[in-house]
């Protein structure tokens, strides 16, 4: 028997990376942890997120899975480096396929960066792009109206209008969503942009490289039936339950509640 896929992200955000590997690898187990009581990560500290991102990776490590996928820009530019060097589990990021992805996309070599304020303000991106013209905008406002189940709102609108604005008249002609919450409201982004401009999500290639890593290793799934998917949350377990559901086109059942950090081995 094949041991599962761990996932994890601050909330709902890494679903978007999840449903991408359930497309390519439909017969793969999958625990996914959403470490929503602590959510938003994007304007907590580098230390603050090392530390979450490493109980996160600890949790799903004692419950046997055979990798990690840090869905979540926000740890991944502000932790990968101390966390590769922690565990010797294989942890898959979104942080390279996006780099490597960019260059591909962009023909006048002006990229928007939407992120976090910590992903923005690890200067990870602008860091290894710096041969692009480059626009990154911290988009703080749109995790947390997500996280309250939100993909159409006003306030998501207004915001958008905000963050978007100084774009207009720039020569920019590929978006990165440099955090996986954004995919969910790509249709209010891509609305206000011009039609030409390419929203970069780099989910399908994470999990291609997922599937290359498990072919290479012989550590594929062979189930023709779909995987057995479970659900861990640190906050309110229907809260997640009902925004999942609207994401997949079948019901999550009910996450189970846990509790990291100090009393993590009692909880699981
Ligand atoms: N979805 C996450 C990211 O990709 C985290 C967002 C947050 O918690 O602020 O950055």
């Amino acid at each position: 028997m094949s041991s599962p896929i761990g996932i994890f992200d601050s909330g709902v955000g890494g679903l978007s990376v999840f449903k991408e590997i359930i497309r390519i690898m439909p017969g793969e187990d999958i625990v996914y942890l959403g470490d929503t009581a602590r959510s938003p990560y994007g304007n907590k500290n580098k230390e603050t997120i090392l530390q979450y991102s490493l109980e996160n990776i600890s949790f799903l490590q004692r419950l046997g899975v055979k990798l990690v996928v840090i869905a979540c820009h926000t740890s991944c530019t502000n932790a990968l480096q101390e966390l590769q060097k922690i565990f010797s589990l294989p942890l898959f990021n979104v942080l390279y396929p996006s780099l490597q992805k960019l260059p591909q996309v962009t023909k006048t070599n002006h990229i928007a960066i939407l992120a976090t304020l910590s992903t923005i303000a690890s200067g990870v991106y602008q860091n290894r792009l710096s041969q692009f013209a480059l626009y990154p905008i911290a988009c703080s406002r749109f995790v947390p109206l997500i996280e309250e189940g939100f993909f159409t709102h006003p306030l998501l609108e207004k915001a958008a209008d905000e963050y978007l604005e100084p774009l207009q008249k720039t020569q920019i002609d590929t978006v990165l969503l440099a955090c996986t919450h954004y995919p969910f409201i790509s249709k209010i982004l891509q609305k206000k942009l011009p039609n030409q401009v390419k929203l970069v999500d780099p989910a399908y290639d994470v999990a291609k490289e997922i599937y290359t890593f498990l072919r290479q290793e012989g550590k594929c799934s062979f189930k023709a039936t779909q995987g057995n998917y479970r659900f861990y949350v640190t906050g309110e377990p229907e809260k997640f339950k009902k925004i999942a559901d609207r994401i997949f086109d079948f019901s999550i059942g009910t996450p189970q509640r846990v509790s990291l950090g100090k009393t993590i081995s009692q909880k699981i």
